[in-house]
Order: structure tokens, then sequence, then C-alpha cells
């Protein structure tokens, strides 16, 4: 998110375009909490997680009243354009701040979960499936050590991008995302066949989504096996720690995007990458059309844990 903020604040600064900085989200759109950023606000923070701006959970955007408020602020401040850094909650309320107010905005993909539709990747993803993959790694000595079974459980709120990519990279026996559900009866047989071509210990990933989540796995399969399995919920630590580079560079990338594509005229779209370029996709596109988790890698983690 910081090197998101870092990147519009320059990017308009250099096309001669002021920036006003919004704190904590449509909470501080409402409140009116806002303040100049000039690029020397926003120094020494491409390399720090979180964001300066600070976040909120705000369901205010919901109510026409509350989106009437915020519309008022940024006409107070003379605002004529809106970069939105968020997933799809955050591009719901700049979808109907632009509809009923007529404030041109642009959203740029900010969650770690990955499930915009619209773009390949979404801006702290690398860096959380980084953090996710160095737990496993540690997690993988001492399962095999004590030739035990440990379930891993990863965010990623209704997806399973995070959990995917995870089980590749970690070298997962079995991955339960929510877009493939496996029959709970199905759990216990992934560890008896692992255990009977001779793997004396499992790693399995679990996104948060799948049914049941992490703990549900793990006690079907101390229930149906009667095996020792430990679980770790990995939980908010993937949101945090400096950002990985492929994270920084996509921030830096769509941050700017979003700066072009107002001065451009566009608006009600979220920037993105796909197919090596910048995309632009309507706001309502971005929660209305599905992203699918990939297939081909689904059926790679099949193949490598034989
Ligand atoms: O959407 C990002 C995310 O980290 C999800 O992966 C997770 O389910 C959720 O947010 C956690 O939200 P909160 O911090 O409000 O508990």
């Amino acid at each position: 998110m910081n090197a998101a903020i870092r990147a519009v604040v320059r990017a308009a600064t250099f096309h001669g375009i002021e920036v006003v900085g919004v704190r904590r989200g449509f909470q501080g759109l409402h409140e009116g909490d806002m303040r100049l950023l000039g690029p020397r606000d926003v120094a020494n923070i491409i390399q720090r997680g979180g964001t300066i701006l600070l976040t909120a959970r705000s369901h205010t955007w919901r109510s026409p009243e509350g989106r009437t408020l915020g519309a008022g602020h940024l006409n107070a401040w003379g605002v004529q354009g809106l970069v939105v850094i968020g997933g799809d909650g955050s591009f719901h309320g700049a979808h109907y701040l632009q509809q009923e107010h007529g404030i041109p905005v642009i959203g740029v993909p900010g969650t770690i979960d990955n499930d915009l539709y619209g773009t390949d990747h979404t801006i702290g993803y690398f860096t959380a499936v980084e953090t996710a993959l160095d737990a496993v790694d540690k997690l993988r000595d001492t399962a095999a050590s004590h030739e035990r079974i440990f379930v891993v459980e990863v965010m990623g709120r209704h997806a399973g991008h995070i959990a995917l990519d995870v089980a590749v990279a970690g070298g997962a026996e079995e991955v339960f995302l929510p877009e493939d559900e496996h029959p709970a009866e199905h759990i216990a047989e992934v560890v008896r066949v692992s255990a009977s071509k001779g793997k004396a210990s499992s790693i399995l990933i679990v996104a948060e989504g799948y049914p049941g989540g992490g703990a549900g796995v793990t006690a079907a399969i101390e229930a149906q096996t009667g095996l020792d399995t430990r679980l770790t919920v990995l939980g908010h630590i993937q949101r945090g720690g400096s950002p990985v580079s492929s994270d920084r560079v996509l921030a830096s990338r769509l941050g700017e995007a979003a700066v072009l594509a107002l001065i451009d005229g566009k608006s009600d779209v979220m920037v993105g990458r796909g197919h090596g370029g910048m995309t632009f996709t309507p706001l309502a596109d971005t929660w209305e059309k599905r992203k699918d988790v990939s297939r081909d890698l689904y059926r790679c983690a099949k193949t490598l844990s034989v």
C-alpha cells in the first residue's frame, strides 16, 4: 500500500497535480480527515508494510447519506479525481461515489487475497505468499523430524490463490481450496495415500475459505485416522512485513497508471496488469466476474505430490 501511495503522490506531482491523502479510507472521507501530501511526505515508505494513511473497515459507504457526506468533503477540498487502493469492498464504495456524485474514481487492486478479476496479481499478494512459504519451510523441519502431519491454514478470504502458490512452492502433499471442495470423508484418504507411498510426514495447506478451515481438516484427520496432527493458523502475520520486490514494482506501476488514467479522463475502472501490459477493468466487473485459481497450477500441485 505504501509503495502505491508513494507512486500516486510522485506521479501526480510530476504531472503538476496536487494530492490530498485521506486517512482511514472511507471512514476518513466521511469525517473529512484529509491532508495535502507532497513528494517528501512519502519518502522512505516504499520498504514499509501497512499504510501510512491508516485503514479501517468502514461500512458507512453503504448508505447514500454516508457517500454524500464524503463527496461533500472531496468537493470542499477541490478534489477532481479519487484513487482508491483496496479490494472489492473499497471498489463498491468508489463505484457508487462516482455514480451518485460524478467524482472520477480509479481503483488500484490492493489485497493479499489476489481475488480481483481484471489483474493477474494484486498488491500485497507476493509478500503474503513469501511470508507463508517461509513459515511452511520452517514447519517442514519439525514435520520431517517428528514424522508428523502438519496442517497449515493460510489467508485468502473466499479465494485459494495464496494456498495454491504456497502449496506448490512449499512442496505440500495436498492443498484444500474453497474453489474445489474435497468431500470431508476424503480428507483422511489423502493422508493414508500419502503414508502408503512411503511419506513419513505431510504438509497440508488449507485456505481459510475452505469449509471448516484448517481446524476442520485437522479434526477430520484425527477422527478418521487417529494420527497425531498439528494445526498452524498463520493469520495476520501474512499481512505485514517489508514488501518483496514484485509487490513494490507492481504498486509503483499501478500507482502511476492510476494517475495517468485520471489525466486521460478515465473513471470507474480498476488499473491492473495482464498479458504483460496495463489493463483497465470496469469496477463492477472486478466483483461481478470471478477470477478462478489457476487450474494448470492446481493440476501441477497434484502431479508433483505423487
Ligand atoms: O482481505 C484480506 C484479508 O487479510 C483476508 O485474507 C482475511 O480473511 C481478512 O482480510 C481478515 O480481515 P480482518 O483483518 O478484518 O480480520
